[in-house]
């Protein structure tokens, strides 16, 4: 698996209120929708693009931690 070139870094999304939801969209000729989770608040999920997931979408007020650093999701600054 790791000599896959579609195999990305590890990062993590940490919910801060219930009811998070981060969507898996797929690779290739379609991008849809395959995979709804929902943290709840304080709940981790350590997340990795694959050969089947190439974007995700993450709703609600959430830290994601990567390699480049530290994004704040749905903030009131809109961070
Ligand atoms: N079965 C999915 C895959 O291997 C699991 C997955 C990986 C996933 N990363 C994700 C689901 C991000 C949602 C969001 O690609």
């Amino acid at each position: 698996m790791s000599e896959s070139p579609v195999l990305g870094d590890y990062f993590v999304i940490q919910a801060l209120e219930n009811g998070v939801q981060v969507m898996g969209l797929t690779r290739g000729p379609e991008t849809k929708f395959h995979h709804t989770e929902k943290l709840d608040r304080g709940e981790v999920m350590v997340v990795q693009f694959t050969e089947h997931t190439s974007a995700m979408k993450i709703r609600g007020k959430a830290l994601v931690y990567t390699k480049h650093g530290k994004v704040a999701v749905g903030g009131e600054d809109g961070r």
